[in-house]
């Protein structure tokens, strides 16, 4: 007999003693398993539409992630019955598109261009023009992925999308992918080329994408162009080439005019991307005058700040883990519709919240949720510096079935720690001072829905004047349209990216000191 997943009609034989994940790895459906399976991470929850004892009991670990009888965690149910089918659906979670419709107003010079009834890109006849020429802006994020889709004709974004990026089921930080790729480089580079073509198909007819820009950090850009991510996962963490690639949408498989260029923007260096480029792209640091000195976060599993103005730029990155974006939390969640959004504690406990697209129920917290609820928890007084709890209660309660734990907390000091730590060290590097630094720009999949104040609060972002902080939303996928509708600014971006100093945290002296001083609940300057 078999399981059969019932919204893709794939299906396999039954082997006791296997868990649905395996099955759901080996048949490449889409399935969050950030924890890579240890029953951590509450990410793998599926639905078992008929099975009656066919799979093992709910462990303790499942019940205290999933609370529907129907729910399992696809990572810790077995099968241990072989003599009937198993039909299982795997829910599918349409994300949030956190940007603001405001796109930077720049010179159109893209290049692919009409002449007569053909379309070129350069001097390269790359086919028939059909009515429309579109060109796509992929951001390949550790856990999410973003696309613009822009007619190059008026350079307007058409339409966006976002979802998870499918690799998550293989682990949930670069390291892991990498660790991975050691034996299935191969599935790596398929899923995330199949997502790049599902989310391309969504928004359009495929074969009317003449060109594609790509940004992510080293290992997602690699995995994506087909190139070995081995050396990064070793002394001394250094991809195998920083420079720009470039090749055509045949080569790899995509979905879009055969000739398309899927060009690659370069990377700063070890885990250093070309999304860290591409904000520092969009966010124009690189042009700031000499007085000016600014910051860019971009906030994500894998977060990387940049630092300086037009006469130096330096930049790192730092492992904050997929805890804000709701991976490793077990009432967390990507922004998908549903999620919490907002959280308020009323002072005689109450909590309230808001949800994405004013959903009635909650289906988790994400990173912006996440946010509030700590700095509330802090401001009431419920649980100290370190994210202990007061008296016997330990955990808060935001919803039915929506708990945030100790444990929970502890993931996401660590998170704010990583990026608080990886601020305090340029800032060191660069030999200026919080009050010196003139704007922090702060981007991110969820950094536009995040109190500001809040994120202060808890020490993510340092206390510096409000006014100073700029949200920017999806600066990555935004420095990606750029450099897709403009040849200055892709020139720029190349220009740009050799300047970049980079560092790398954990080779300062004092990176461990400074962590565990700042494993702490705290604002700071
Ligand atoms: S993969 Fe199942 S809980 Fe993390």
């Amino acid at each position: 007999m078999n399981v059969i997943f019932t919204e893709s009609g794939k299906e396999a034989k039954l082997v006791e003693g296997r868990t649905i994940l395996s099955y759901l790895q080996e048949l490449e459906i889409d399935i969050n398993a950030s924890c890579g399976g240890e029953g951590k991470c509450g990410q793998c929850q599926i639905e078992v539409e008929c099975a009656s004892g066919a799979l093992s009991d709910k462990t303790e670990a499942e019940n205290e992630f999933v609370h529907e009888d129907t729910c399992r965690l696809a990572c810790l149910a077995r099968v241990l019955k072989t003599d009937e089918h198993i039909y299982v659906r795997v829910p599918r979670r349409t994300y949030y598109v956190l940007e603001s419709g405001e796109y930077k107003e720049i010179a159109l010079e893209p290049f692919v261009h009409i002449e007569g009834e053909r379309v070129f890109c350069e001097s390269e006849d790359v086919g028939e023009y059909t009515g429309e020429i579109y060109g796509i802006a992929l951001d390949i994020g550790t856990t999410t992925l973003a696309v613009y889709l822009i007619d190059l004709e008026s350079g307007k974004v058409s339409s966006v999308i976002s979802r998870e990026n499918p690799q998550t089921k293989y682990g949930n930080n670069v390291i892991s992918r990498i660790e991975f790729a050691r034996k299935g480089q191969d599935i790596l580079e398929r899923e995330i080329r199949t997502a790049a073509n599902e989310m391309i198909a969504t928004l359009t007819e495929p074969s009317k994408v003449y060109e594609m820009v790509v940004v992510g950090n080293p290992v997602m850009r690699d995995l994506f162009f087909g190139y070995s991510v081995e050396s990064l996962g070793k002394s001394p963490y250094e991809p195998l080439s920083v420079e720009s690639v470039s090749k055509t949408a045949k080569e790899l498989g995509l979905e879009a005019n055969p000739e398309a260029r899927v060009y690659g923007l370069p990377l700063i260096g070890s885990f250093v991307g070309a999304d860290a480029l591409a904000v520092v792209l969009a966010t124009e640091m690189y042009k700031s005058e000499s007085d000016k000195i600014c910051m860019a976060i971009d906030v994500g599993t894998n977060t990387e700040i940049a630092l300086g103005n037009k006469d130096r730029l330096i930049a790192t990155s730092c492992a904050a883990g997929p805890a804000f974006e709701g991976a490793g939390i077990a009432c967390g969640i990507g922004g998908v519709s549903g999620a919490i959004r907002e959280v308020k504690i009323e002072n005689f406990g109450e909590v309230k919240y808001k949800t994405i697209d004013d959903a009635a129920v909650p289906v988790g917290v994400c990173g912006s949720g996440l946010i509030d609820a700590l700095a509330e928890l802090l401001d009431k007084k419920l649980i100290d510096g370190r994210g202990k709890f007061y008296g016997d209660k330990k955990e808060l309660k935001i919803a039915e079935g929506i708990t945030l734990s100790e444990k929970d907390i502890d993931q996401l000091n660590l998170a704010k720690t990583a990026v608080a730590v990886g601020i305090k060290v340029l800032l060191e590097r660069y030999g200026v001072k919080l009050e010196d630094i003139d704007s922090i720009f702060l981007a991110g999949g969820f950094v536009n829905f995040t109190n500001t104040e809040h994120a202060i609060r808890i020490g993510l972002l340092p206390d510096v004047e409000r006014g100073k902080v700029k949200k920017v939303g999806n600066a990555a996928v935004e420095g990606a349209r750029q450099a897709l509708i403009s040849k200055t600014k892709r020139e720029e971006a190349e220009a740009v990216a050799k300047r970049i100093e980079h560092v790398k945290l954990e080779e300062e002296d004092n990176f461990m000191e400074l962590f565990v001083s700042e494993l702490y609940f705290q604002k700071y300057l």
